[in-house]
């Protein structure tokens, strides 16, 4: 020891040297111990069928001359995608059959309608591959479907709530029974998850690649969520009062448990999605607060309590556009 380090000194780099060997070891420790948690409590696969809602927009004509469509194929399905096979262009893609972002198979009658709702504000670049990804996905699955952007169209801050809430209202404006809540940025890569929705509302979105395919909490909702349009009305929709980022899905989480619905979710291997990569959104620090505010019942906001300056209907090939001034 060189004579000119203090005994005091030395212990301190020695404290020092323990500490972040613990640290290190707390931090490795943690990574391993999520790093094998891709389970979560689900429907087993040979469960899935039974739990189907099924139900068909009435405005749906249904011919006699061809047969029901059937799903065991889609559901069975093993084909996968992995994140970095993800198209991010797509030179495959075609227009046939699309109308104003919705499709009905041609050769069999659906037993699901499903509209897609997509809120939105100036995300183009994840749009482009979002758009074209998901109808080629979902062509394949039989359904009927109806792809909603709902784009915030002011500068005021951020409102998904209040987004879906609006958007919403067209849907079930259109009699459409079964409505999935959507992310733009998140890409399915399994063919077996079919996009129905369930008896009971139905977190789609388990196994996200950003969180090494690990649902990070029991009651997340958020990403994409399949949920009954009588069961949306029920539960008043989302919370009117998150603006910014996050919040409002743990909010309706919230209430799916108050009205003693259960969250259901598909396998692990039916659940995977790769996220369009870009930076995190300032979160919104009061959104605990005004969980909490909203739990105790002082505000019973939601769907039936939304207002908005104006509302435009525009129909694309490829989406049908709800543009909202908030
Ligand atoms: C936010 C949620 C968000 C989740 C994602 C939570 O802290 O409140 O809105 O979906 O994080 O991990
Ligand atoms: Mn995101």
């Amino acid at each position: 020891m060189p004579k000119w380090l203090p005994i005091n000194k030395l212990f301190q780099i020695r404290i020092t040297t323990c500490v972040a060997s613990i640290l290190c070891l707390i931090a490795l420790i943690q990574f391993f111990a999520s790093y094998g948690q891709y389970n979560y409590s689900h429907l087993p696969r040979e469960h899935i069928y039974n739990n189907l809602y099924i139900n068909v927009n009435p405005h749906l004509v249904v011919k006699k001359s061809i047969p029901e469509c059937k799903y065991e194929e889609v559901l069975q399905s093993t084909k996968s995608l992995s994140s970095w096979e993800v198209p991010k262009v797509s030179d495959k893609f075609s227009v046939k059959d699309l109308m104003n972002g919705s499709y009905a198979p041609e050769t069999c009658n659906p037993l699901f309608s499903v509209a897609i709702l997509v809120t939105y504000r100036n995300r183009q670049s994840q749009l482009d591959v979002f758009l074209p990804y998901i109808h080629n996905f979902l062509r394949k699955q039989n359904i009927h479907y109806k792809i909603f952007l709902v784009e915030q169209q002011d500068n005021k801050a951020w409102n998904k709530g209040m987004l879906y809430n609006i958007g919403v209202k067209y849907a079930i404006a259109e009699k459409f029974p079964c409505l999935i809540l959507h992310d733009v940025d998140l890409l399915p890569l399994d063919e077996g998850n079919l996009y129905a929705c369930l008896k009971q509302p139905r977190h789609i979105s388990a196994s996200i690649d950003k969180f090494r395919y690990v649902l990070t909490y029991k009651s997340l909702v958020g990403g994409v969520l399949a949920i009954r349009a009588d069961q949306y009305v029920e539960l008043n929709g989302f919370s009117n009062r998150f603006t910014g980022w996050g919040g409002e899905d743990d909010d309706f989480a919230a209430r799916i448990a108050a009205h003693k619905l259960d969250i259901l979710r598909f396998p692990p291997e039916l659940s995977r999605y790769t996220m369009i990569v870009h930076p995190q959104e300032a979160k919104n620090t009061q959104r605990h607060n005004i969980m909490d505010e909203n739990k105790k019942g002082m505000n019973k906001d939601g769907y039936d309590s939304v207002e908005y300056a104006t509302v435009s209907v525009k129909t694309h090939r490829l989406f049908t556009m709800i543009g909202v001034k908030l």
